[in-house]
Protein backbone atom coordinates (compact mmCIF):
# COMPACT_ATOMS: atom_id res chain seq x y z
CA UNK A 1 0.00 0.00 0.00
CA UNK A 2 2.77 2.46 0.93
CA UNK A 3 3.73 2.15 -3.03
CA UNK A 4 0.13 2.80 -4.33
CA UNK A 5 -0.08 5.70 -1.84
CA UNK A 6 3.77 7.35 -2.89
CA UNK A 7 2.78 6.70 -6.61
CA UNK A 8 -0.59 8.47 -6.21
CA UNK A 9 1.01 11.83 -4.46
CA UNK A 10 4.15 11.88 -5.98
CA UNK A 11 2.07 11.95 -10.11
CA UNK A 12 -0.53 13.77 -9.00
CA UNK A 13 -3.47 11.02 -8.28
CA UNK A 14 -4.24 12.06 -5.02
CA UNK A 15 -3.07 15.15 -2.55
CA UNK A 16 -3.28 15.30 1.09
CA UNK A 17 -6.60 17.74 1.59
CA UNK A 18 -5.20 21.04 2.95
CA UNK A 19 -1.93 20.42 2.82
CA UNK A 20 -0.07 23.99 3.08
CA UNK A 21 -2.15 23.64 6.22
CA UNK A 22 -1.07 21.23 8.04
CA UNK A 23 -3.65 19.15 6.15
CA UNK A 24 -7.14 18.36 7.47
CA UNK A 25 -7.14 14.49 9.01
CA UNK A 26 -8.52 11.99 5.87
CA UNK A 27 -8.79 14.18 3.86
CA UNK A 28 -8.07 14.20 -0.05
CA UNK A 29 -7.78 15.87 -3.24
CA UNK A 30 -7.92 14.05 -6.65
CA UNK A 31 -5.18 15.65 -8.84
CA UNK A 32 -5.06 16.43 -12.10
CA UNK A 33 -4.48 12.69 -12.71
CA UNK A 34 -6.69 11.36 -10.07
CA UNK A 35 -9.34 13.34 -11.35
CA UNK A 36 -9.37 12.16 -14.66
CA UNK A 37 -8.93 8.56 -13.88
CA UNK A 38 -12.01 9.00 -11.48
CA UNK A 39 -13.96 10.84 -13.99
CA UNK A 40 -13.44 7.70 -16.69
CA UNK A 41 -14.19 5.15 -13.78
CA UNK A 42 -17.36 6.52 -13.80
CA UNK A 43 -17.78 7.73 -17.20
CA UNK A 44 -17.70 3.65 -18.10
CA UNK A 45 -19.82 2.86 -15.37
CA UNK A 46 -22.94 5.01 -16.54
CA UNK A 47 -22.06 3.83 -20.21
CA UNK A 48 -22.29 -0.03 -19.19
CA UNK A 49 -25.25 -0.10 -16.65
CA UNK A 50 -27.08 3.62 -18.27
CA UNK A 51 -26.50 4.06 -22.12
CA UNK A 52 -25.82 0.13 -22.60
CA UNK A 53 -29.51 -1.03 -20.80
CA UNK A 54 -32.63 -0.27 -21.89
CA UNK A 55 -33.88 -0.57 -18.16
CA UNK A 56 -31.98 1.72 -16.68
CA UNK A 57 -32.04 5.75 -15.92
CA UNK A 58 -29.80 8.10 -14.31
CA UNK A 59 -30.62 10.47 -11.58
CA UNK A 60 -28.61 13.51 -10.09
CA UNK A 61 -30.59 14.41 -6.55
CA UNK A 62 -29.04 16.52 -3.74
CA UNK A 63 -27.19 16.14 -1.22
CA UNK A 64 -29.27 18.10 1.18
CA UNK A 65 -32.65 16.54 2.00
CA UNK A 66 -35.58 17.02 4.08
CA UNK A 67 -34.44 15.67 7.27
CA UNK A 68 -37.61 13.57 7.30
CA UNK A 69 -35.83 11.31 4.48
CA UNK A 70 -33.42 9.90 7.29
CA UNK A 71 -36.28 9.23 9.81
CA UNK A 72 -37.79 7.37 7.81
CA UNK A 73 -34.91 5.54 5.90
CA UNK A 74 -33.90 4.37 9.60
CA UNK A 75 -30.63 6.60 9.37
CA UNK A 76 -31.96 8.76 12.75
CA UNK A 77 -32.35 6.24 14.76
CA UNK A 78 -30.07 3.20 13.72
CA UNK A 79 -27.13 4.78 11.20
CA UNK A 80 -24.60 4.44 14.08
CA UNK A 81 -21.11 2.43 15.12
CA UNK A 82 -20.29 1.38 18.75
CA UNK A 83 -17.56 3.56 20.08
CA UNK A 84 -15.14 3.10 22.67
CA UNK A 85 -12.68 4.78 24.61
CA UNK A 86 -8.79 4.01 26.29
CA UNK A 87 -9.31 5.79 29.31
CA UNK A 88 -5.19 5.39 29.40
CA UNK A 89 -4.93 6.68 26.20
CA UNK A 90 -7.98 8.69 25.30
CA UNK A 91 -7.93 7.72 21.75
CA UNK A 92 -10.96 6.23 20.41
CA UNK A 93 -12.34 3.46 18.72
CA UNK A 94 -14.67 1.28 16.60
CA UNK A 95 -15.45 -1.91 19.68
CA UNK A 96 -16.86 -3.81 16.90
CA UNK A 97 -13.46 -3.73 14.54
CA UNK A 98 -11.27 -4.51 17.86
CA UNK A 99 -13.34 -7.43 18.29
CA UNK A 100 -12.97 -8.56 14.86
CA UNK A 101 -9.16 -8.17 15.05
CA UNK A 102 -9.18 -10.50 18.21
CA UNK A 103 -11.49 -13.22 16.38
CA UNK A 104 -8.81 -13.21 13.38
CA UNK A 105 -5.49 -13.28 15.73
CA UNK A 106 -7.11 -16.34 17.87
CA UNK A 107 -7.93 -17.93 14.57
CA UNK A 108 -4.78 -17.47 13.57
CA UNK A 109 -3.37 -19.18 16.27
CA UNK A 110 -5.26 -22.14 16.06
CA UNK A 111 -8.88 -21.57 17.93
CA UNK A 112 -11.28 -21.83 14.96
CA UNK A 113 -14.62 -19.48 14.76
CA UNK A 114 -16.58 -22.16 15.56
CA UNK A 115 -14.65 -23.26 18.72
CA UNK A 116 -14.43 -19.37 19.49
CA UNK A 117 -18.38 -19.29 19.00
CA UNK A 118 -19.06 -21.78 21.51
CA UNK A 119 -16.33 -20.43 24.02
CA UNK A 120 -18.14 -17.04 24.36
CA UNK A 121 -21.58 -18.21 23.81
CA UNK A 122 -22.42 -19.02 27.38
CA UNK A 123 -20.16 -16.48 28.75
CA UNK A 124 -21.60 -13.71 26.97
CA UNK A 125 -24.88 -14.83 26.03
CA UNK A 126 -24.07 -14.44 22.41
CA UNK A 127 -25.03 -16.92 19.23
CA UNK A 128 -22.71 -15.53 16.27
CA UNK A 129 -19.21 -13.62 15.70
CA UNK A 130 -20.82 -10.95 14.42
CA UNK A 131 -20.27 -7.96 17.05
CA UNK A 132 -22.05 -5.72 15.13
CA UNK A 133 -25.81 -7.63 15.92
CA UNK A 134 -25.07 -7.67 20.02
CA UNK A 135 -26.06 -5.16 22.15
CA UNK A 136 -23.78 -2.60 23.96
CA UNK A 137 -23.97 -4.27 26.93
CA UNK A 138 -23.18 -7.52 25.14
CA UNK A 139 -20.12 -6.02 23.27
CA UNK A 140 -18.93 -3.90 26.68
CA UNK A 141 -18.38 -7.53 28.56
CA UNK A 142 -16.44 -9.29 25.82
CA UNK A 143 -14.06 -6.03 25.79
CA UNK A 144 -13.55 -6.59 29.47
CA UNK A 145 -13.99 -10.26 29.96
CA UNK A 146 -11.68 -10.98 26.85
CA UNK A 147 -9.12 -8.06 27.81
CA UNK A 148 -8.91 -7.05 24.23
CA UNK A 149 -5.91 -4.62 23.68
CA UNK A 150 -5.59 -1.28 22.49
CA UNK A 151 -3.94 -1.89 18.80
CA UNK A 152 -1.65 0.82 19.62
CA UNK A 153 -0.59 -0.15 23.03
CA UNK A 154 -1.02 -3.97 22.24
CA UNK A 155 -1.82 -3.86 25.88
CA UNK A 156 -6.07 -4.52 27.18
CA UNK A 157 -7.20 -1.48 26.92
CA UNK A 158 -9.20 0.44 30.20
CA UNK A 159 -11.98 0.14 28.51
CA UNK A 160 -15.25 2.85 28.85
CA UNK A 161 -18.71 1.55 27.86
CA UNK A 162 -19.93 1.57 24.65
CA UNK A 163 -21.95 4.43 22.77
CA UNK A 164 -23.41 4.24 19.77
CA UNK A 165 -22.44 7.12 17.48
CA UNK A 166 -24.50 8.00 14.52
CA UNK A 167 -22.28 8.62 11.65
CA UNK A 168 -23.99 11.31 9.77
CA UNK A 169 -22.80 14.70 9.49
CA UNK A 170 -25.22 17.86 10.50
CA UNK A 171 -25.50 20.97 9.27
CA UNK A 172 -27.80 24.24 9.38
CA UNK A 173 -29.51 25.69 6.03
CA UNK A 174 -30.34 29.20 6.24
CA UNK A 175 -29.37 32.44 8.55
CA UNK A 176 -30.49 29.99 11.60
CA UNK A 177 -28.96 27.87 13.48
CA UNK A 178 -31.51 26.36 15.57
CA UNK A 179 -32.38 22.94 15.00
CA UNK A 180 -35.72 23.78 12.84
CA UNK A 181 -32.79 24.44 10.30
CA UNK A 182 -30.87 21.52 10.98
CA UNK A 183 -30.33 19.15 7.66
CA UNK A 184 -27.90 16.09 7.49
CA UNK A 185 -25.91 15.75 4.81
CA UNK A 186 -26.69 12.75 3.06
CA UNK A 187 -24.89 9.27 3.96
CA UNK A 188 -25.83 7.48 0.78
CA UNK A 189 -27.12 8.72 -2.20
CA UNK A 190 -29.94 5.71 -2.40
CA UNK A 191 -32.02 7.81 -0.55
CA UNK A 192 -32.45 10.44 -3.33
CA UNK A 193 -33.54 7.46 -5.70
CA UNK A 194 -36.39 6.48 -4.01
CA UNK A 195 -37.97 9.10 -3.06
CA UNK A 196 -38.12 10.31 -6.61
CA UNK A 197 -39.27 7.10 -7.57
CA UNK A 198 -42.31 8.26 -8.48
CA UNK A 199 -41.21 11.40 -10.47
CA UNK A 200 -39.53 8.95 -12.35
CA UNK A 201 -42.04 6.95 -13.23
CA UNK A 202 -45.07 9.63 -13.91
CA UNK A 203 -41.74 10.72 -16.38
CA UNK A 204 -39.39 8.59 -17.85
CA UNK A 205 -42.13 5.84 -19.67
CA UNK A 206 -40.08 2.74 -17.63
CA UNK A 207 -41.98 -0.06 -16.71
CA UNK A 208 -40.63 -2.30 -13.44
CA UNK A 209 -38.52 -3.95 -13.73
CA UNK A 210 -36.40 -0.84 -14.30
CA UNK A 211 -33.26 0.54 -12.14
CA UNK A 212 -32.15 4.21 -11.46
CA UNK A 213 -28.34 4.78 -10.98
CA UNK A 214 -27.10 7.97 -9.70
CA UNK A 215 -23.11 8.92 -8.80
CA UNK A 216 -22.32 11.35 -6.45
CA UNK A 217 -20.97 12.32 -2.95
CA UNK A 218 -22.19 10.85 0.02
CA UNK A 219 -20.74 11.47 3.86
CA UNK A 220 -20.30 9.46 6.76
CA UNK A 221 -18.50 10.60 10.19
CA UNK A 222 -16.62 7.47 10.49
CA UNK A 223 -15.12 6.92 14.10
CA UNK A 224 -12.00 5.07 12.48
CA UNK A 225 -10.94 6.27 8.70
CA UNK A 226 -7.75 5.29 7.41
CA UNK A 227 -5.88 3.35 4.95
CA UNK A 228 -5.73 6.08 2.47
CA UNK A 229 -8.91 6.60 0.61
CA UNK A 230 -10.42 3.16 1.28
CA UNK A 231 -12.60 4.64 4.30
CA UNK A 232 -12.68 8.14 4.35
CA UNK A 233 -15.74 10.88 6.08
CA UNK A 234 -16.28 12.27 2.23
CA UNK A 235 -16.42 9.51 -0.06
CA UNK A 236 -18.46 9.12 -3.88
CA UNK A 237 -20.88 6.69 -4.69
CA UNK A 238 -22.45 4.79 -7.63
CA UNK A 239 -25.53 3.60 -6.68
CA UNK A 240 -28.34 1.43 -8.79
CA UNK A 241 -31.96 1.03 -7.28
CA UNK A 242 -33.05 -1.67 -9.52
CA UNK A 243 -37.30 -2.00 -9.12
CA UNK A 244 -38.87 -5.17 -9.66
CA UNK A 245 -41.98 -7.25 -9.04
CA UNK A 246 -42.12 -8.67 -5.44
CA UNK A 247 -40.93 -12.35 -5.36
CA UNK A 248 -38.56 -12.03 -8.98
CA UNK A 249 -35.89 -10.09 -6.44
CA UNK A 250 -33.86 -13.38 -5.66
CA UNK A 251 -33.51 -14.04 -9.88
CA UNK A 252 -32.32 -10.88 -10.21
CA UNK A 253 -30.37 -10.39 -7.50
CA UNK A 254 -28.26 -13.44 -9.07
CA UNK A 255 -28.59 -11.61 -12.63
CA UNK A 256 -26.62 -8.47 -10.70
CA UNK A 257 -24.48 -10.46 -9.12
CA UNK A 258 -22.78 -11.58 -12.38
CA UNK A 259 -23.30 -7.92 -14.36
CA UNK A 260 -21.36 -6.36 -11.35
CA UNK A 261 -18.67 -8.68 -11.24
CA UNK A 262 -18.88 -8.69 -15.42
CA UNK A 263 -18.12 -4.56 -15.04
CA UNK A 264 -15.07 -4.76 -12.45
CA UNK A 265 -13.21 -7.63 -14.69
CA UNK A 266 -14.30 -6.41 -17.98
CA UNK A 267 -14.72 -3.30 -17.88
CA UNK A 268 -12.52 -1.63 -15.21
CA UNK A 269 -10.10 -4.76 -16.09
CA UNK A 270 -9.21 -5.84 -12.34
CA UNK A 271 -8.23 -9.60 -12.20
CA UNK A 272 -10.54 -12.41 -11.36
CA UNK A 273 -7.75 -13.58 -8.35
CA UNK A 274 -7.96 -10.10 -6.14
CA UNK A 275 -12.28 -10.36 -6.08
CA UNK A 276 -14.09 -12.72 -4.27
CA UNK A 277 -17.97 -12.76 -3.17
CA UNK A 278 -18.94 -12.72 0.11
CA UNK A 279 -22.46 -13.35 1.62
CA UNK A 280 -23.70 -11.71 4.57
CA UNK A 281 -24.80 -13.27 7.56
CA UNK A 282 -28.42 -13.47 8.78
CA UNK A 283 -27.19 -11.40 11.60
CA UNK A 284 -25.02 -9.03 9.76
CA UNK A 285 -28.09 -8.15 7.30
CA UNK A 286 -28.93 -4.17 7.43
CA UNK A 287 -32.54 -3.48 8.73
CA UNK A 288 -33.47 -3.19 4.92
CA UNK A 289 -32.27 -6.18 3.66
CA UNK A 290 -33.72 -9.92 3.32
CA UNK A 291 -29.63 -10.75 1.46
CA UNK A 292 -26.88 -9.32 0.43
CA UNK A 293 -23.87 -9.78 -0.66
CA UNK A 294 -20.67 -7.87 -0.97
CA UNK A 295 -17.55 -8.40 -3.63
CA UNK A 296 -14.28 -8.08 -1.79
CA UNK A 297 -11.30 -7.24 -3.44
CA UNK A 298 -7.78 -8.31 -1.90
CA UNK A 299 -6.57 -4.48 -0.99
CA UNK A 300 -2.57 -4.62 0.12
CA UNK A 301 -1.97 -4.78 3.80
CA UNK A 302 -6.01 -4.98 4.61
CA UNK A 303 -7.07 -7.96 2.97
CA UNK A 304 -9.79 -9.11 1.25
CA UNK A 305 -12.32 -6.34 2.65
CA UNK A 306 -15.76 -4.76 0.51
CA UNK A 307 -15.44 -2.97 -2.91
CA UNK A 308 -19.21 -3.30 -3.46
CA UNK A 309 -22.44 -4.11 -1.54
CA UNK A 310 -25.40 -5.83 -4.03
CA UNK A 311 -28.34 -5.68 -1.63
CA UNK A 312 -31.66 -7.12 -1.85
CA UNK A 313 -33.71 -4.24 0.05
CA UNK A 314 -36.95 -5.78 -0.43
CA UNK A 315 -40.23 -3.35 -0.47
CA UNK A 316 -38.38 -1.58 3.11
CA UNK A 317 -37.46 1.72 1.73
CA UNK A 318 -40.33 2.39 -0.85
CA UNK A 319 -42.76 1.29 2.05
CA UNK A 320 -41.22 3.55 5.08
CA UNK A 321 -41.39 6.84 3.00
CA UNK A 322 -44.93 6.04 1.89
CA UNK A 323 -45.32 6.41 5.68
CA UNK A 324 -43.32 8.90 6.59
CA UNK A 325 -44.45 11.18 3.18
CA UNK A 326 -48.07 10.11 3.36
CA UNK A 327 -47.44 9.79 -0.09
CA UNK A 328 -48.32 6.74 -2.14
CA UNK A 329 -45.25 4.82 -3.66
CA UNK A 330 -46.64 2.39 -5.58
CA UNK A 331 -46.58 1.54 -9.15
CA UNK A 332 -49.49 0.44 -10.96
CA UNK A 333 -48.51 -1.41 -14.09
CA UNK A 334 -50.83 -0.31 -16.85
CA UNK A 335 -50.16 -3.74 -19.06
CA UNK A 336 -51.13 -5.77 -16.07
CA UNK A 337 -53.51 -3.79 -14.60
CA UNK A 338 -51.64 -4.50 -11.11
CA UNK A 339 -50.79 -1.98 -8.29
CA UNK A 340 -47.48 -3.23 -6.06
CA UNK A 341 -45.10 -1.50 -4.01
CA UNK A 342 -42.22 -2.98 -5.91
CA UNK A 343 -39.17 -4.67 -3.96
CA UNK A 344 -35.56 -3.54 -5.13
CA UNK A 345 -31.73 -4.93 -5.42
CA UNK A 346 -29.03 -2.42 -4.84
CA UNK A 347 -26.03 -2.46 -6.12
CA UNK A 348 -23.63 -0.32 -4.31
CA UNK A 349 -19.63 0.50 -5.17
CA UNK A 350 -17.89 3.46 -3.70
CA UNK A 351 -16.21 5.54 -6.80
CA UNK A 352 -13.39 6.09 -4.52
CA UNK A 353 -12.75 2.92 -3.46
CA UNK A 354 -13.27 1.65 -6.43
CA UNK A 355 -10.49 3.79 -7.37
CA UNK A 356 -8.14 2.41 -5.17
CA UNK A 357 -8.84 -1.03 -6.01
CA UNK A 358 -8.18 -0.10 -9.89
CA UNK A 359 -4.73 1.55 -8.75
CA UNK A 360 -3.70 -1.25 -6.61
CA UNK A 361 -4.80 -4.03 -9.34
CA UNK A 362 -2.72 -1.80 -12.09
CA UNK A 363 0.86 -1.47 -10.16
CA UNK A 364 3.48 -3.47 -11.52
CA UNK A 365 7.23 -3.11 -11.62
CA UNK A 366 9.69 -4.02 -14.29
CA UNK A 367 13.37 -5.02 -14.09
CA UNK A 368 15.68 -2.46 -15.34
CA UNK A 369 19.00 -3.15 -16.71
CA UNK A 370 20.80 -1.35 -13.70
CA UNK A 371 18.69 -3.71 -11.34
CA UNK A 372 16.23 -0.95 -10.29
CA UNK A 373 12.95 -1.45 -10.10
CA UNK A 374 10.30 0.41 -12.57
CA UNK A 375 6.49 1.42 -11.96
CA UNK A 376 4.11 0.72 -15.13
CA UNK A 377 0.58 1.05 -14.31
CA UNK A 378 -0.89 -1.60 -16.40
CA UNK A 379 -4.33 0.10 -17.06
CA UNK A 380 -7.04 -0.51 -19.21
CA UNK A 381 -6.63 2.06 -22.03
CA UNK A 382 -10.54 3.44 -21.13
CA UNK A 383 -9.34 3.60 -17.75
CA UNK A 384 -6.07 5.18 -18.20
CA UNK A 385 -6.32 8.94 -17.32
CA UNK A 386 -4.05 9.83 -20.20
CA UNK A 387 -4.66 7.64 -23.56
CA UNK A 388 -1.51 8.78 -25.36
CA UNK A 389 1.44 11.25 -25.31
CA UNK A 390 3.17 13.14 -27.93
CA UNK A 391 6.67 13.00 -27.77
CA UNK A 392 9.37 15.14 -29.98
CA UNK A 393 12.11 13.49 -29.84
CA UNK A 394 13.93 16.55 -29.71
CA UNK A 395 12.72 20.51 -29.18
CA UNK A 396 13.54 20.93 -32.47
CA UNK A 397 10.72 19.03 -33.80
CA UNK A 398 8.17 20.80 -31.29
CA UNK A 399 6.27 22.50 -34.39
CA UNK A 400 5.24 18.89 -36.25
CA UNK A 401 4.89 17.25 -32.45
CA UNK A 402 1.91 20.11 -31.65
CA UNK A 403 0.44 19.73 -35.00
CA UNK A 404 0.30 16.07 -33.82
CA UNK A 405 -1.16 16.88 -30.16
CA UNK A 406 -3.84 19.06 -31.38
CA UNK A 407 -5.08 16.49 -33.97
CA UNK A 408 -5.38 13.84 -31.66
CA UNK A 409 -6.34 16.30 -28.10
CA UNK A 410 -9.88 17.00 -30.01
CA UNK A 411 -10.63 12.95 -29.69
CA UNK A 412 -8.70 11.99 -26.89
CA UNK A 413 -7.00 12.71 -23.60
CA UNK A 414 -3.47 13.70 -24.58
CA UNK A 415 -0.66 14.90 -22.90
CA UNK A 416 2.65 17.00 -24.94
CA UNK A 417 5.85 16.48 -23.00
CA UNK A 418 9.81 17.82 -24.82
CA UNK A 419 11.73 17.38 -21.37
CA UNK A 420 14.64 14.91 -20.68
CA UNK A 421 15.63 12.02 -22.85
CA UNK A 422 12.81 10.08 -24.97
CA UNK A 423 13.70 6.62 -22.84
CA UNK A 424 13.24 8.75 -19.17
CA UNK A 425 9.71 9.85 -20.90
CA UNK A 426 8.29 6.67 -22.17
CA UNK A 427 9.53 5.88 -18.34
CA UNK A 428 7.07 8.92 -17.28
CA UNK A 429 4.38 7.48 -18.92
CA UNK A 430 4.67 4.12 -18.23
CA UNK A 431 4.40 5.00 -14.21
CA UNK A 432 1.11 7.06 -15.43
CA UNK A 433 -0.51 3.96 -16.70
CA UNK A 434 -0.21 5.99 -20.32
CA UNK A 435 -1.20 3.48 -23.20
CA UNK A 436 0.34 4.86 -26.11
CA UNK A 437 3.63 7.24 -26.89
CA UNK A 438 3.30 8.63 -30.07
CA UNK A 439 7.12 9.92 -30.98
CA UNK A 440 8.03 12.28 -33.52
CA UNK A 441 11.16 12.69 -35.43
CA UNK A 442 13.15 13.64 -38.27
CA UNK A 443 12.96 10.45 -40.70
CA UNK A 444 9.55 9.21 -40.27
CA UNK A 445 7.72 12.52 -39.33
CA UNK A 446 9.37 15.00 -41.06
CA UNK A 447 10.33 12.83 -44.35
CA UNK A 448 7.22 10.53 -44.57
CA UNK A 449 4.63 12.01 -42.39
CA UNK A 450 4.47 8.77 -39.81
CA UNK A 451 5.27 8.13 -36.25
CA UNK A 452 6.15 6.03 -33.77
CA UNK A 453 3.86 4.60 -31.58
CA UNK A 454 5.34 2.77 -28.37
CA UNK A 455 2.77 0.27 -26.33
CA UNK A 456 3.52 0.69 -22.58
CA UNK A 457 2.65 -3.21 -22.07
CA UNK A 458 4.40 -4.91 -24.85
CA UNK A 459 7.50 -1.78 -25.46
CA UNK A 460 6.94 -2.42 -29.14
CA UNK A 461 7.10 0.03 -31.62
CA UNK A 462 5.29 0.31 -34.48
CA UNK A 463 4.77 3.09 -37.60
CA UNK A 464 1.86 5.10 -38.53
CA UNK A 465 0.51 7.46 -40.84
CA UNK A 466 -0.24 10.82 -39.17
CA UNK A 467 -3.59 10.71 -41.01
CA UNK A 468 -4.69 7.42 -39.72
CA UNK A 469 -3.79 8.06 -36.11
CA UNK A 470 -7.33 9.16 -35.27
CA UNK A 471 -8.62 5.54 -36.68
CA UNK A 472 -5.87 3.65 -35.00
CA UNK A 473 -6.40 4.64 -31.53
CA UNK A 474 -10.38 5.02 -32.13
CA UNK A 475 -10.73 1.32 -32.83
CA UNK A 476 -7.89 0.32 -30.28
CA UNK A 477 -10.27 2.44 -27.89
CA UNK A 478 -13.70 0.55 -28.92
CA UNK A 479 -11.61 -3.20 -29.02
N1 LIG B 1 -26.87 2.41 -0.03
C1 LIG B 1 -26.18 1.30 0.55
C2 LIG B 1 -24.90 1.65 1.13
O1 LIG B 1 -24.57 2.83 1.23
P1 LIG B 1 -22.72 0.66 2.15
O2 LIG B 1 -22.22 -0.75 2.16
O3 LIG B 1 -22.75 1.40 3.42
O4 LIG B 1 -24.16 0.59 1.48
C3 LIG B 1 -21.77 1.07 -0.26
O5 LIG B 1 -21.86 1.48 1.08
C4 LIG B 1 -20.36 1.21 -0.76
O6 LIG B 1 -19.88 2.53 -0.51
C5 LIG B 1 -19.34 0.30 -0.06
O7 LIG B 1 -19.32 -0.98 -0.66
C6 LIG B 1 -18.04 1.05 -0.25
O8 LIG B 1 -17.49 0.77 -1.53
C7 LIG B 1 -18.49 2.51 -0.23
N2 LIG B 1 -18.24 3.13 1.08
C8 LIG B 1 -19.00 3.03 2.20
N3 LIG B 1 -18.47 3.75 3.21
C9 LIG B 1 -17.34 4.30 2.72
C10 LIG B 1 -16.34 5.17 3.28
N4 LIG B 1 -16.41 5.62 4.52
N5 LIG B 1 -15.30 5.55 2.48
C11 LIG B 1 -15.22 5.12 1.20
N6 LIG B 1 -16.13 4.32 0.62
C12 LIG B 1 -17.18 3.92 1.36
Amino acid sequence: MKHIVDLAKNRGFVFQGSEIYGGLANTWDYGPLGSLLKENLKNLWIREFVQRRPDMVLLDAAILMNPNVWVASGHVGGFSDPLIDDKNTKERFRADKLMEALFMEREEKGTSREQQQKDYASKYGINNLVPESWTPEQQFAFMIGEKVENPNTKKPGDWTEIRKFNLMFKTSQGVTEDSSAMVYLRPETAQGIFVDFPNIVRTCRRRVPFGVAQVGKAFRNEITPGNFIFRTREFEQMEIEFFCEPWTQLEWHEKWKVDCKKFLMDTVGIKESNLRFREHEKDELSHYSDGTFDIEYDFPSIGFSELQGIASRTDFDLKAHMTESKQDMSYFDPVNNTKFVPYVIEPSIGLTRLFLATLCDAYDTVKEEDGNDRIVLRLKPEVAPVKIAVLPLVKKLNEKAEEVFQMLSKHFMTWYDETGSIGKRYARFDEIGTPWCVTIDFDNTLEKDMVTIRHRDTMEQETVAIEALVKYFQTALNS
